[in-house]
């Protein structure tokens, strides 16, 4: 159990998808309590749940090792949902089969019902738009089970055991894209597992607080701020435990940041008292440990690491903090996944929070992390409840590793490659397939992103058909044919980086000044160096909309601002072209290292 929260009522079994977490969430947002656990956690070791749900994960059931569930959990008379590998696991365990589907089925679905059941009792009852991410399927249901729904690529879409109260359906119902995943769940919830309303983030402060005065125990706390939502809030929320005495906050200046977000941090931070958090400059040290590096793995261990030996350097020099401490980090739940954070979750990015100097801290039990269990979301309605202002609580997220996993580089001079539906660029961008990491080359079409040309289908479409892509770009404004374009060998320059940071604040300013910020969750801007000897590098730009970043959708633009955001960006020294990101997540991240 969480040290922050009551027990479970939901218990969601990680077999190692990337959605596994947003299930849970899903479950909260309905106001039960839920908790992750690793698939193969034995029965005894389940918190006397009310209902337990099998994730989704990467592997196939049957292949060796692929993460299973105690078989024992069957018996327990608990109710339980398979949702994709889930439900496989499920009718394999059971005594169905599972199989290799011909083609793949990733995007979106029509699911067609058939029979009734208590799960999908009050839904409209013809054709409804689901979320599908599979390739494996279910080829016979175990016996007393029954065929709830099928899609045209899936016959067992959904199945169910009524008296034994067992469920599995291949769709996401945790995605948004699934529109009536919201009612499944809850009649999953309420009419299944007849669970009770008993979580709701805003009523946990005083807990959390509690905690943090548990945990710390004569230790103070020590925290790296980045004017961020997470560490605003979870920094408030151990000041309110501990006191200003025992809490103290430096941002560190890593010299990629955005423009004018150290003044932002001076001035955010002042509402808490002048003296809890100072600015420490370390541009030069990230600037010269990240020379020459391209690839977006080591440039995220390099700021990790940096992170912690200025940490530690600050420190040792003990000064402004006397005593014992440990290190306070804003980490949220999705933080924790995506970095392999579960059992048995692939490594999509290692974020800066988890790498090996971070690790060991916490090894040692020197880490404290109030919003570990917590989504953003759920972060959001703490920072308000706690009176932090509306400013910093709706920020955009912003990645730690700031503008360096925006600004890509590479080792290479490389041409421009047409295919038949466009150009391939050379360079490659992280994506999410199949609950794994790719990373793999950018597409980009000629055609301007006009809501007519209906591009944001077509590039998924792509992405399914062409092996060895996983991101589309729309071509917005260029000052030289795409056939002339190179790719361009180049690193982390100062010089790039501010292109980048000048780039990325006419974008921020226009999409206020034009109300387009508050339609999106994230717009990040990324430069690619990609273009002609005289303007070296290019943009691209990536509003997405999202409820937590684990899965997001590209938001379309309105052309004519595209076209104002894109004569100013040109006008840059040093800018070629302009394009446009059209790809949703899965298949492609939202940040493209
Ligand atoms: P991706 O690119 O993985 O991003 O789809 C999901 C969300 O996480 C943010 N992000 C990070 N945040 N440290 C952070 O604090 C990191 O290392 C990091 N990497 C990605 C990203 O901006 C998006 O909101």
């Amino acid at each position: 159990m969480n040290a922050y929260s009551p027990t479970p009522q939901i218990t969601v079994l990680d077999a190692g998808g990337q959605y596994c977490h947003l299930i849970a969430r899903k479950v909260r947002e309905l106001g039960v309590y839920a908790e992750v656990r690793p698939s193969d956690t034995p029965r005894q070791d389940l918190p006397g749940p009310r209902g337990i749900i099998i994730s989704g994960g990467p592997s196939s059931v049957y292949e060796p090792g692929s993460p299973s569930v105690d078989p024992a959990i069957f018996a327990l008379g608990v109710p339980i949902l398979g949702i994709c590998y889930g439900l496989q696991l499920m009718a394999h365990l059971l005594g169905g089969s599972v199989q290799k589907g011909d083609r793949g089925e990733y995007g979106l679905a029509f699911l067609e019902l058939v029979g009734a059941a208590p799960l999908f009792e009050g839904l409209a009852a013809d054709r409804q738009q689901v979320w599908m991410s599979h390739r494996d399927l279910v080829s016979a249901t175990p016996p007393g089970f029954q065929v709830l729904g099928r899609t045209e690529t899936c016959p067992v879409s959904a199945m169910g055991h009524p008296a034994r109260r067992l469920y599995g359906v291949q769709f996401h119902p945790e995605v948004v894209h699934t529109t009536q995943g919201r009612e499944i769940l809850d009649n999953f919830l309420f009419r299944i597992c007849d669970c009770r309303k008993d979580w709701n983030p805003k009523h946990r402060i005083p807990l959390i607080t509690a905690r943090i005065r548990e945990l710390a125990g004569s230790r103070n706390v020590f925290f790296f701020v980045s004017g961020g939502v997470d560490s605003s809030v979870a920094y408030t929320l151990c000041l309110r435990a501990l006191g200003p005495d025992r809490v103290r906050g430096t941002y560190v200046d890593t010299g990629l940041m955005r423009e004018g977000e150290t003044e932002f941090v001076r001035h955010a931070f002042d509402i808490f008292g002048s003296g809890t958090v100072r600015v420490e400059a370390a541009e030069e040290r990230f600037r010269s440990a990240l020379a020459g590096v391209c690839d977006p793995e080591q440039k995220r261990r390099i700021i990790g690491e940096e992170f912690v030996e200025v940490q530690e350097q600050i420190i040792e020099s003990g000064h402004f903090l006397e005593g014992d401490w440990i290190l306070g980090q804003g980490t949220i739940y999705p933080d924790t996944i995506e970095s392999g954070g579960t059992a048995h979750a692939a490594v999509i990015k290692t974020h800066h929070n988890r790498v090996p100097g971070i690790q060991r801290l916490i090894e040692t039990g020197r880490v404290l992390e109030p919003l570990s269990s917590f989504y953003k979301d759920e972060v959001r309605e703490i920072g308000l409840e706690l009176g932090l202002p509306e400013e910093l609580v709706r920020r955009h997220p912003f990645p730690g590793p700031g503008l360096a996993v925006r600004c890509l580089c590479s080792e290479f001079d490389a041409p421009v490659r047409r295919l038949e539906q466009g150009w391939l660029l050379p360079l490659n961008s992280v994506g999410v397939q199949g609950d794994s990491r790719s990373y793999a080359s950018v597409l980009a079409l000629d055609q301007f992103p006009s809501p007519e040309a209906n591009l944001h289908q077509a590039a998924t479409l792509l992405i399914n058909r062409i092996r060895g892509i996983n991101r589309v770009v729309a071509q917005v404004q260029t000052r030289a044919p795409l056939d002339s374009l190179q790719v361009r060998r180049s690193a982390l320059s100062a010089e790039r980086l501010n292109r980048l940071r000048h780039a990325d604040a006419i974008v921020r300013r226009l999409s206020r000044q034009h109300g387009f910020d508050s339609q999106v969750w994230q717009f990040p801007v990324i430069l690619i160096p990609l273009g002609a000897p005289a303007f070296p590098d290019s943009l691209v730009l990536r509003p997405i909309d999202s409820v937590d970043g684990m899965t997001a959708h590209s938001v379309p633009m309105d052309p004519a601002l595209l076209r104002t955001m894109a004569n100013e960006l040109l006008q840059l020294e040093g800018l070629c072209a302009v394009f446009y990101d059209l790809t949703h997540k899965p298949p492609a991240t939202i940040e493209w290292e």
